[in-house]
């Protein structure tokens, strides 16, 4: 098992230079865990042995669909499965103004990433700048890789 270390074991252990670079690789976001039940799973993909749902809210599905902008407030899911357990959730929501706390080479509209185990606690190890370079590239479809499904997506 890894050694539980606190924050201000970091900073007295590594320095404050050090403690300042671990900021910058893992961080809260204002993404907020969702809640599961009054999102709409709207497509899953299967990749080998993960079978990933994705979920959004009706009002995501309708601004798609009618080829209007995603409301803000909008949340949307990735559930990744492993053998029939909930092996981590990624999520990515919309907030009025979010982006602009992003320089241009990293920000994503107005979305923000975050990274959830299965016991939906954050992943402190892994930096949303990752997520956002990759959905970057569907910029023109809200920064979505299944926005297509989306606006597919028949109830
Ligand atoms: C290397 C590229 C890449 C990275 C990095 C990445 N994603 Fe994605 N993401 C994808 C792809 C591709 C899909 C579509 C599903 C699939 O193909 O598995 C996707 C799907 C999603 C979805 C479902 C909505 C959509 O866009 O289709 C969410 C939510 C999501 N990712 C969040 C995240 C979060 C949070 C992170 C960082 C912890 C992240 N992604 C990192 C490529 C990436």
């Amino acid at each position: 098992m890894k050694p539980k270390l606190t924050r201000t074991t970091f900073v007295a252990a590594l320095g404050i230079g050090t403690f300042t670079a671990l900021l910058a690789t893992a961080e809260e976001t204002r993404v907020t865990f969702p809640d599961l039940d009054a999102l709409i799973h709207y497509t899953t993909v299967n990749r080998g042995n993960v079978t990933e749902h994705m979920l959004t809210t009706q009002a995501a599905i309708d601004a798609a669909q009618a080829g209007q902008k995603i409301p803000d407030g909008t949340q949307v899911v990735l559930v990744d499965y492993r053998e029939g357990e909930v092996y981590r959730y990624f999520v990515m929501e919309k907030g009025p103004g979010w982006g602009a706390e992003y320089d241009d080479g990293r920000r994503t509209g107005d979305w923000q990433f975050q990274f959830y185990w299965g016991d939906q606690s954050i992943n402190m190890e892994e930096s949303t700048a990752r997520c956002q370079s990759c959905h970057q590239a569907r910029s023109d479809v809200e920064y979505m890789y299944t926005y297509n499904d989306l606006r597919r997506f028949a109830q």
